[in-house]
């Protein structure tokens, strides 16, 4: 009986060629309902001598037949592997997505590099400063009607977040000695409400220029310099006067219109000029704050904003783009 049985089975598993029909066959032999469980319900009604040998013979055959299953379905599910898991070493790999640097640090570096082309050495600096370098040393006393122009946040009464980068013109001319030539890029903070072209956080270039006999003609040299190699045209230079406490005399440089070549258009409403910086010739108090003889030493100082710089270029109009961090935008760079 349990012979038949077997052979049965052995008969049926060679018909055997995937994994569902082995789990039927399964099903069939050692299922609840199975061949197995059948022959186990008739040898309980034996007695006897029989009733061991036969159940011994049973139980074996069912180890037997489990194992087999076990094997079997090793097997088919190896044979069904090889396509899937093949692998081609020679099939390009898949892209990680990769990100880029921020327009803003970009153009940032481009600024960075043409100032240095031109002997200038790049600074870092301090964000949160003092009220004595951000205004006193600069020549703002403490009820300087000039301290208006710009919203400070204060933090205590003598610390507070840089309103600009000035402040490291008398830092490092304190530190180092003329000749000097610098730039120091850094975010500025403005209590300011927050529109298309104005963020309470900001970026701006100081520079710095510091020599003998230094000259308004060596910043006109340097900042049109400046100006046609990052807009890779030639930019003429104007002056308008204008007032800083810490130059003397001040002006805010403009710059022909990059869009229209100064001819006159919407971007520059009609002038033909673009306003992009405060400048001026360093006033005798900043280089006596810093420690250096106004009779020997002349130099200009100027701040741009690098956001306008970077909305111009790319031809953004609302500057809080640049702070959002949407990709939808940043991916355009
Ligand atoms: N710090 C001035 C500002 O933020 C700009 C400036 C810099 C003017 C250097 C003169 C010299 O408006």
């Amino acid at each position: 009986m349990i012979d038949e049985i077997r052979k049965k089975f052995q008969r049926e598993l060679a018909d055997v060629r995937d994994l569902k029909s082995l789990e039927d066959l399964r099903v069939r032999y050692l299922g609840r309902k199975g061949e197995l469980a059948r022959i186990f319900g008739e040898i309980k009604k034996l007695a006897g001598e029989e009733k061991i040998s036969l159940g011994r013979q049973a139980n074996e055959l069912k180890k037997e037949i489990g194992n087999i299953f076990i094997g079997k379905n090793q097997e088919l599910k190896s044979a069904a592997r090889p396509q899937k898991d093949w692998l081609d070493i020679t099939a390009p790999g898949i892209k990680p997505p990769r990100g880029h640097l921020h327009p803003r640090t970009q153009v940032m570096r481009q600024v960075e590099e043409i100032f240095m082309s031109l002997g200038f050495s790049v600074v870092d600096s301090r964000e949160m400063e003092t009220d004595y370098y951000n205004f006193q040393a600069l020549n703002f006393p403490k009820d300087h009607p000039a301290r208006d122009m710009q919203d400070t946040f204060y933090i205590t009464d003598e610390l507070l977040m840089r309103t600009q980068t000035s402040p490291n013109q008398v830092r490092y001319m304190e530190k180092h000695n003329p000749p000097l030539r610098i730039i120091v890029p850094g975010k500025v903070y403005r209590r300011d409400a927050s529109d298309a072209t104005h963020e309470s956080q900001f970026y701006q270039v100081e520079g710095l220029m510091v020599d003998k006999h230094i000259s308004i003609g060596h910043f006109k040299a340097v900042i049109g310099e400046f100006f046609s190699q990052l807009y890779g045209q030639k930019i003429k230079i104007r002056l308008r006067p204008s007032y800083f406490p810490f130059t003397e005399p001040s002006f805010e440089p403009d710059i022909s219109c990059t869009f229209c070549d100064g001819k006159g258009c919407r971007i520059c409403k009609n002038t033909g000029w673009l306003e992009m910086a405060g400048a001026g010739m360093v006033h005798p108090f900043v280089f006596k704050s810093a420690g250096y003889s106004p009779y020997e030493w002349q130099g200009f100082a100027f701040g741009f904003g690098l956001d306008r710089l970077v909305m111009m270029k790319y031809k953004i109009n609302d500057m809080r783009l640049l702070n959002f961090g949407d990709l939808r935008f940043l991916k355009q760079f």
